[in-house]
């Protein structure tokens, strides 16, 4: 009984063409797939929330993924990136949506050396 609801929630082509090319330009790149040590630590790791997370949920989640978002676009109420703590509460569903399924953020588009280093922050973040 929800499926209209769903369907007329559907962005526009333009959506669809924004995925299209970031599946275009994902490439397998070669260097540090190892960089996720099982040891690893978000205070030991070069990757923080300070000097790289805070940014990438900023420019790829908070449009529609924060509490002061005027907008969410369907995004749910429960699901915002506005801290660390609230980052760090959600690793695993940021790796099924951004990493193992691609589902977000919504039309894609997140460089694949963006996508290395929030591997890295998951890894150390757990
Ligand atoms: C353009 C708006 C938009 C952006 C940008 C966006 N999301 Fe979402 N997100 C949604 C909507 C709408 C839903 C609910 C529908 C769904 O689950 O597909 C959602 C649902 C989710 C969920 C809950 C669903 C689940 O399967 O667990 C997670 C987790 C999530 N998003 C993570 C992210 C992350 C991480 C980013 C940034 C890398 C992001 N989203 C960027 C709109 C967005």
């Amino acid at each position: 009984m929800y499926a209209p609801a769903v369907a007329s929630a559907l962005p526009s082509p333009l959506f669809l063409l924004v995925g299209a090319l970031a599946c275009a330009s994902a490439e397998p790149t070669a260097d540090d797939s190892q960089a996720e040590a099982d040891s690893c630590s978000l205070a030991a790791s070069s990757t923080t929330w300070e000097n790289w997370g805070a940014g990438f949920f900023a420019g790829y989640c908070r449009t529609c993924h924060s509490s002061g978002t005027a907008d969410r676009r369907g995004a749910p109420e429960a699901v915002n990136f506005d801290s660390e703590a609230d980052a760090l509460a959600q690793l695993d569903a940021v790796e099924r949506t951004v990493l193992d399924d691609g589902t977000m953020p919504i039309g894609g588009g997140v460089p694949d050396v963006e996508l290395e280093r929030l591997r890295e922050y998951l890894a150390c973040g757990r």
